[in-house]
Order: structure tokens, then C-alpha cells, then sequence
């Protein structure tokens, strides 16, 4: 019996050391006074990743090499304001619509409607001030099996020129297998368009500063959506086989990203395109494997959407200077951003980006780290 007893309780005991935990703080303030606050999850596994208030943003991810050694694996900034002076999305939430809006319109019901372009002729990212330059609220807090953060933003109806109130949650969870799990959902109050998701930059080599062309990239993804000089898909879902697209099997994330033989290479100064992801949308399925060889970091990509924008960082041009001072450079990361395709609401046969009054819209994401 007494056996059994001082079992239970060094079971008990492990349990608690094993819990993952999460913790709420201040993380300074914007330059107009409002005060941010940040959540930590923390696994028993060495891993910690840090979220702000500020655009649901990952703002830090703490993963361990082969080696044990600490590093943060996501590019970013130090203070909250300056992910709004130098907004490049560094791990935002991004919506309504991540991604592009062809001329910035849409119609809906036989009602056209206009949105702000903000990116040469086209809407990106949500417009000027999309959610990842919104203040979320943190609606609950949790310590467990997961630790656990729930955040919320209401957008108003026509709020940057998209339809319908949008009630929206992204709940970051972490657990000891080092597998943070995000979820965004919404309802609608109005027929809409929408497409969330999370634009983390990962440098899986942390503070050593690499950059990812010798990353190894598997997606599983047949095909993917060929676009025009403006980075909209013309339409078409076109087979990776045979062209510098097909990463079926793992490459070298440079290996073939300057072969400007590929009109799709010049368009998008490097990889700036969206992959098919195999299998059937709405359910969990692999998605990416992103490996780092020197600090054997992997990270494994599952999702519910049916495709991922895979982007080079081609538009980092060492003007901006984040965490630590470093100057981001093209090819300094990797971003996975899964949703709907780009530019949907305007190509019929897409998948739907479409939400109505009584669905609920979910996105799944899930990061598993682990080394090589
Ligand atoms: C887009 C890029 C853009 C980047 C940062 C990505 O989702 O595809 O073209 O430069 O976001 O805004």
C-alpha cells in the first residue's frame, strides 16, 4: 500500500514537472501609450515560444539544437513598436485576406466591393491596417498537458472594406512533444471573404544568423498556383515535376532558386508561390519538412488548408534591423503560410474563401520540432 502511495505521488510529482506552463506579461508599450502584453509558453523540453498582444504575433520561438543549445528561431523585433514602424508581418496574424487581392476587388452576391491596394495594383495582407496591426485581447491563459493561449479580435462590418462583423480567435498551444499548435477560427455576421493565417519567418540556424539557402525544404505538394508579374495566380495548378518547384523530395533551398530560366523564378525573385498541399483539405495533413543541417533543427508542417504560400524572405533588403540589431537579408528565412489560395474570391473554381452567417471558419496549424 505505502508502495503504492509514494508511487502515485512521484507519478504525481512527474506529471507536474512534465506540465507545460504559460505565462502572462507586460511586453512595453506603443509609442500612443497602449500597453502590450505577451503570453509564454513554455514546454519541459527546452522549448518557449512568446506572443503578443499586439497582431496575435509570434514574436519569439525557442527551440534547442542538436546540441541542447537555445536558440530563437523567428525573425522579429525587439519592442512592440516597432512591428508597427517597420511592419514586414514578422510572425502576425494576418487577415482578413492573407495574401493577394487582385486590383483589390471582389464581388459577393452581385455587390462589387473595393479594397485598398497596397501592394503595386493589388490588396495584400488585409489592407493598411490588417489584423496583424490590430490589438488582440487574451481571453484565457492555461498551464497543462498544453499550455495554452486564447486570443480574440472583433473586426467591424466594412472594417477595410471587407463585409460583415468578423469575430476571430488564435489559439497558440504547446506541448512536451515540441509541437506548437495554432488555430485560428471565425464567425461572420455577413456573407464574406476571408483567409488567416500565421507569417512567421523561421531561421532554424537561430542567432548564428545562416541564412536558408542550404535549408533542405520538402513540400508535399504536386502542384502548385503559377502566377503573373504581379505575383495573382493566372488560374492555372500546374505539376511541380520537372521544374524547380518540386521539392516531393527534400532539396537545398538554393540549389534552384536563381535559375531565372523559370518565368515563375523572375516573378517572384525566388520562391513567392503557393503549393497545392496533397491530400484533402480541412483535414490534419503534412504539409512541409524545413531542416536545417548545421544546428540539425527540423521543422515538420502539418495543416488543414489546402495550400501554403512558400516565401524566401525575397523581399528582405537589409534595411530592417530586428532582434538584436541583425539586418535582415533576402534569403534569410523561410515563411510557410497556410490557407486558401492567393487571390480566391476572384477564381471560382478555388477553394471557397468564402464564409456565411452560421459556419465557423477554422485553420489548423501545427509546428513539430525536433533534430536531425
Ligand atoms: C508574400 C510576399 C510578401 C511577404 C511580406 C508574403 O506572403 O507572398 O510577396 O513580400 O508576404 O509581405
Amino acid at each position: 500500500m505505502r508502495t503504492l502511495i509514494a508511487t502515485a505521488a512521484l507519478l504525481g510529482l512527474c506529471a507536474q514537472a512534465q506540465a507545460a506552463t504559460a505565462t502572462r506579461s507586460g511586453f512595453g508599450q506603443l509609442a500612443d501609450g497602449t500597453k502590450v502584453e505577451a503570453v509564454t509558453l513554455t514546454n519541459s523540453a527546452g522549448m518557449s515560444a512568446k506572443i503578443m498582444t499586439l497582431g496575435a504575433t509570434l514574436q519569439s520561438l525557442v527551440v534547442p539544437d542538436k546540441s541542447g543549445h537555445k536558440d530563437d528561431v523567428v525573425l522579429g523585433y525587439d519592442t512592440a513598436q516597432e512591428y508597427l514602424s517597420r511592419p514586414d508581418y514578422f510572425g502576425a496574424s494576418v487577415g482578413r485576406y492573407a495574401n493577394r487581392i487582385a486590383k483589390g476587388k471582389f464581388a459577393l452576391d452581385g455587390k462589387t466591393y473595393t479594397l485598398v491596394t497596397n501592394d503595386g495594383p493589388n490588396h495584400l495582407h488585409g489592407g493598411t491596417k490588417g489584423f496583424d496591426k490590430r490589438m488582440w485581447k487574451i481571453d484565457s491563459v492555461s498551464s497543462g498537458t498544453d499550455a495554452k493561449v486564447v486570443l480574440s479580435y472583433v473586426s467591424a462590418d466594412g472594417e477595410e472594406g471587407y463585409p460583415g462583423e468578423l469575430k476571430v480567435t488564435a489559439t497558440y498551444s504547446l506541448n512536451d512533444q515540441n509541437e506548437l499548435k495554432l488555430e485560428y477560427r471565425a464567425t461572420t455576421s455577413k456573407p464574406t471573404v476571408l483567409n488567416l493565417t500565421n507569417h512567421s519567418y523561421f531561421n532554424l540556424s537561430g542567432n548564428d544568423a545562416r541564412d536558408v539557402m542550404g535549408n533542405m525544404v520538402t513540400l508535399h505538394a504536386a502542384r502548385f498556383t503559377p502566377v503573373d508579374a504581379t505575383l495573382i495566380p493566372t488560374g492555372e495548378r500546374k505539376a511541380v515535376s520537372g521544374t524547380v518547384f518540386d521539392f516531393q523530395t527534400a532539396h537545398r533551398v538554393g540549389d534552384r532558386i536563381r535559375d531565372a530560366r523559370d518565368q515563375q523564378i523572375r516573378f517572384g525573385r525566388g520562391y513567392d508561390h503557393n503549393f497545392i498541399v496533397d491530400g484533402a483539405a480541412g483535414t490534419l495533413r503534412p504539409a512541409a519538412r524545413v531542416e536545417e543541417p548545421v544546428s540539425g533543427r527540423v521543422m515538420e508542417m502539418s495543416v488543414t488548408a489546402p495550400g501554403v504560400q512558400f516565401y524566401t524572405g525575397n523581399f528582405l533588403d537589409g534595411t530592417y534591423f530586428g532582434k538584436g540589431q541583425r539586418a535582415y537579408r533576402q534569403g534569410d528565412a523561410i515563411c510557410l503560410e497556410p490557407g486558401v489560395f492567393p487571390d480566391s474570391p476572384n477564381h471560382a473554381d478555388f477553394p471557397t474563401s468564402r464564409l456565411n452567417p452560421g459556419q465557423s471558419y477554422v485553420n489548423t496549424i501545427v509546428y513539430k520540432f525536433s533534430t536531425h
